[in-house]
């Protein structure tokens, strides 16, 4: 099973529809995907079909109150497995203030579920996708924490360097509380290839950190806007839109990096 957050302290750079395409594009391909909601704005939740305010249970619950991760699992509309969130997360930074673990919580649920899908029948899942709130807040460090990998949705504008310049460090950071962190990619979304100042921060990206960028750069594509208001991933939504094919070829290149 590998674990990977979307993750930019940046926000509207990509990271939800990411997070719902690039897990649409795995099951499509056969994999058995979970996707979790770390946001409390829910939009990870409501863009696979899901009403965030009717769930029973939410990662609230596996955070707060030991739920465990296969407990608070629904299956979507969109046909794969969710954990969603509203914004009973939204204090949980209040709530869990001074408590010592406080950062770790999530990663012991994912031991737990690893433990518990081992001896299951259908076994364990190829892929957990985490998707991050635009800050770096409690819900994000045990997300960071949790995770094998980070995958960094960025739009190639102005300050594209200097964020992942920053983000980079953060992330360094970090792997003092978990060694195993690091970052497995960078995906260009929002791309415009008409526009010369994104070609030109996409080339200084591509000279800079050439070698954790994705091939596949994620266009701005108005059914990728659309689909959420369906509750659908776009693949569901719209098959051969130039978004749908961008995700499948994202996916693909997840897919090789587990080789
Ligand atoms: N490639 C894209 N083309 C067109 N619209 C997009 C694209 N990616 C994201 N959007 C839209 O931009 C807004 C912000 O995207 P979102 O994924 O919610 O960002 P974040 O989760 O980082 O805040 C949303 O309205 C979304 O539908
Ligand atoms: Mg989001």
């Amino acid at each position: 099973m590998e674990i990977i957050a979307i993750a930019n302290q940046k926000g509207g750079v990509g990271k939800t529809t990411t997070a719902v395409n690039l897990t649409a594009s795995l099951a499509a391909k056969r994999k058995r995907v979970l996707l979790i909601d770390l946001d409390p704005q829910g939009n990870a939740t409501s863009g696979t079909g899901i009403d965030k305010n009717d769930l029973e249970l939410t990662i609230a619950d596996v955070l707060l109150d030991d739920v465990s991760l296969q407990d608070a699992t629904v299956m979507s509309p969109a046909g794969f497995d969710v954990i969603g969130a509203n914004r009973e997360l939204a204090g949980m930074d209040v709530t869990l203030m001074g408590q010592t673990n406080s950062h770790e919580l999530l990663q012991t649920a994912m031991t737990n579920l690893v433990e518990a899908q081992s001896s299951s029948k259908e076994g364990p899942y190829d892929y957990v996708i985490m998707d991050c709130a635009p800050s770096l807040n409690l819900l994000t460090i045990n997300a960071l924490v949790a995770t094998d990998g980070v995958i960094i949705p960025m739009q190639c504008e102005y300050y594209a360097l200097e964020g992942l310049a920053d983000l980079s460090q953060t992330i360094e950071r970090l792997t003092e509380l978990n060694p195993k962190l690091y970052i497995r990619g960078v995906v260009r979304t929002l791309f415009d290839a008409r526009n010369t100042l994104a070609r030109d921060v996409s080339a200084e990206l591509e000279a800079h950190f050439g070698d954790i960028m994705y091939k596949t750069h994620i266009p701005r594509n108005i059914r990728l806007a659309e689909a959420p208001a369906h509750g659908l991933p776009v693949i569901a939504y719209e098959r051969w839109s130039k978004g749908a094919r961008a995700y499948q070829k994202l996916a693909a290149e997840v897919i090789k990096q587990s080789r």
